[in-house]
This record gives C-alpha cells, sequence and structure tokens, in this order.
C-alpha cells in the first residue's frame, strides 16, 4: 500500500511576536508532517507556542519565517486571497470558545458560515443534515445561550463541517466541557476522522482526549519535544518514575 500523502507539513516553521521593544519567539523551528486521515493531538505546558502553530498550519497567521505546505501548496506562494480561499475549502475551525454568534439561531450561524467561507447558499434541510451529524438537528430554531455548553459545541463543530473540509484544527475543544461534554464531543471528532476520513489536528491538556487520537506531538518552548502514541510518551516518565 502506497504510504497517504502529508496533507499538512512544515519547514522550519519559525514565529515571532513582536510587542513593542519585545520579541517573543513562539515558535522555534517547527518540522511536522501530518498524514492524510490522521488525528493528532499537541499537548505542552500553556504558552509554548500550540495556539500559534495551529494559527499558522490554518493560514490564519503568517510565520515569520519558514514554510508551511497545505495539501502540498506552500502558503509562502500564495496571494493572501488564495490563501484565504484554500483554507475556506480545505480546513475548519473549531475553538475552546465556541465563537458562536450568540444574537443569531443555530441555523443563522451555519448559513453565516457558509457565506464567509463563500459557498453556495445553504438550505434549511442541509443545515439540519449537518446538525444531524451532532445529533442536533431539533436544535436548528434555537440559539446558542439556550443550548448547554456541550450543544454550543457541537453547533460549532457542524458549522466547521460546513464545507465539508479535509482538515479540522480545533484548539483545546474540551477546555470548557465538564467529563460527559467533553467525551461526546472527542468521540464526534473520532467518529469524523474514521467514517469521513477528515484529518484532525486537535491541541489538549487532557490525557484522555489525547488517548483516542493516532499520535501525540509534544511541544516546550516552540519546539518539538517529541513524536508518539500516548502510550510511548508516557512510558519513558513511568519508567523514570519506578527506577527513583
Ligand atoms: N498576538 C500575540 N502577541 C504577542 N505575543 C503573543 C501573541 N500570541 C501569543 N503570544 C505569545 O506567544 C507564546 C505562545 O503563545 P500560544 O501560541 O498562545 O501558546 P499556547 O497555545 O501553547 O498556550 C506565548 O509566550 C504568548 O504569550
Ligand atoms: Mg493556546
Amino acid at each position: 500500500m502506497s504510504q497517504p500523502a502529508a496533507i499538512l507539513k512544515t519547514v522550519a516553521l519559525r514565529k515571532v511576536y513582536r510587542t513593542g521593544s519585545l520579541d517573543v519567539p513562539a515558535l522555534q523551528g517547527i518540522d511536522i508532517e501530518i498524514k492524510e486521515g490522521e488525528f493528532v493531538s499537541i499537548m505542552g505546558p500553556s504558552g509554548c507556542g500550540k495556539t500559534t502553530l495551529l494559527q499558522i498550519l490554518g493560514g490564519l497567521s503568517r510565520p515569520t519565517s519558514g514554510h508551511v505546505f497545505v495539501d502540498g501548496v506552500d502558503l509562502a506562494d500564495v496571494s493572501d486571497a488564495e490563501r484565504t480561499r484554500l483554507r475556506c475549502k480545505k480546513i475548519g475551525f473549531v475553538f475552546q470558545r465556541f465563537n458562536l454568534l450568540t444574537t443569531l439561531t443555530v441555523q443563522a450561524n451555519i448559513e453565516i458560515a457558509r457565506q464567509i467561507y463563500g459557498g453556495p447558499l445553504i438550505s434549511r434541510d442541509e443545515v439540519g443534515d449537518l446538525l444531524e451529524i451532532v445529533r442536533l438537528r431539533h436544535k436548528l430554531d434555537y440559539k446558542p445561550l439556550e443550548l448547554s455548553v456541550g450543544e454550543q459545541q457541537r453547533v460549532a463543530i457542524a458549522r466547521a463541517l460546513v464545507n465539508n473540509p479535509a482538515i479540522i484544527l480545533a484548539d483545546e475543544p474540551t477546555g470548557n466541557l465538564d467529563s460527559r461534554n467533553s467525551e461526546q464531543v472527542l468521540r464526534l471528532l473520532s467518529d469524523l476522522n474514521r467514517e469521513k476520513k477528515q484529518t484532525i489536528v486537535m491541541i489538549t491538556h487532557n490525557p484522555a482526549a489525547a488517548e483516542m487520537s493516532n499520535r501525540v506531538i509534544e511541544m516546550l518552548d516552540g519546539q518539538v519535544l517529541s513524536h508518539g502514541t500516548v502510550a510511548e510518551l508516557v512510558e519513558p516518565e513511568q519508567a523514570h518514575s519506578q527506577a527513583r
């Protein structure tokens, strides 16, 4: 069998935030490859550059130097308009704070996402079908704040799916959820990965969440510390503590 292609790849990626006279080096040379159909978790302490990396992978922010390839296309080689087009076509984002528009209904939130992504108008039935995936078809006319936080995150996932993206980038999607709702959201992401073959890159602090993924990329101080399954990453530490 041929190896699946790298759907996301970075080469010598660096990002420095310039705030006044202070330079904050957020990414210090990241080289990673994510294969089509992988479910990857990114872990690491707060401030180590996880969100910065995800935003650059998704074309929401530009690196200071280095390269990002999305499905083989070097984002440095394309215009801003083309980068936006690529992002809207191929990538769905899920955020810790859901980022739903609270004054609008669930249906309107998804309609607007489709408009922003530049797709054709979406019918009520199609919105219903998307909501069916997250088992919320019956909440089409609700407003976000009339839903539980777990339901709000599921709406946000449905919204991320509006253009049937090949890649889902999720930044601590269970960070604001209790364990029962976290489990539902994680199962949903895992199902999308398995059934629709969507590539998922998820930032998480939760080892149980990371366990659902195929691979964990561990970051520290803007660099990649290690790659491996959760078991592989946990083992050396356990071996260490047993030795003590
Ligand atoms: N917009 C910004 N301006 C300046 N510094 C930033 C900005 N965003 C993030 N940083 C800094 O970059 C580093 C990495 O941040 P971030 O990518 O948010 O890390 P994480 O998601 O792992 O917590 C931190 O030191 C943070 O303070
Ligand atoms: Mg973050």
